[in-house]
């Protein structure tokens, strides 16, 4: 184990069995749509691209980019976009891809930005639900786990830019990053 890392929470094997059941669930419930998903740069992007190659169903890909935390790890609770969409998604079913949800500021900001573009159907699927943190009711309707309130790194998570390479995902040392999350 590293030196920085207190614990594993899912291993690779088990992200990749979670996965390949959500992308069956979503290619069932939008069999005949036209889906788009959406994935939320950057740390969306590890999920989303093993999620998009369980899903059997056409589907295409798009990102946004919004304004994150910085290096203090607490949610400002101010979203600014920073990169929008490239597809015109009107008419379309949207399905926001996020690593994890934790006051849902990001995602309540991000879904009545997109349910103002008249999308055909908004809704979400989330690697990771933090629900002791919520500070706005968000659905969330795929969940892949639910998890405790701890600092998460790894499979596109990241603490300042870092660890989003790990395959696995796992409680940073609390040394490491200072205590809060
Ligand atoms: P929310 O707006 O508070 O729901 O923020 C969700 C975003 O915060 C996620 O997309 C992550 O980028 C980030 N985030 C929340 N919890 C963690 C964590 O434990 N580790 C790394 N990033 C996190
Ligand atoms: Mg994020």
């Amino acid at each position: 184990m590293r030196s920085d890392i207190e614990q594993v929470l899912l291993t690779e094997e088990q992200i990749a069995a979670r996965v390949r059941e959500l992308g069956k669930e979503i290619s069932r419930d939008y069999a005949g749509k036209d889906l788009v998903l959406v994935g939320i740069l950057r740390g969306a992007v590890v999920f989303l691209a093993d999620l998009y190659r369980q899903i059997s169903i056409p589907a295409g890909m798009d990102f946004v980019a919004i304004s994150s935390y910085g290096k203090e790890a607490l949610s400002s609770g101010v979203v600014r976009i920073l990169k929008d969409l490239d597809e015109v998604v009107e008419s379309r079913h949207v399905l926001l891809v996020e690593d994890i949800v934790d006051s849902g500021l990001t995602l309540q900001y991000l879904m009545d930005n997109l349910r103002s573009r008249n999308v055909a159907s908004l809704r979400v699927c989330t690697l990771l639900d933090k629900p002791s943190r919520r500070q706005v009711p968000v659905e969330l309707d795929y969940v892949g786990f639910q998890v405790p309130d701890e600092f998460l790194v790894g499979y596109g998570l990241d603490y300042s830019q870092r660890y989003r390479n790990l395959p696995y995902i796992a409680v940073l040392k609390r040394d490491i990053y200072g205590g809060h999350s």
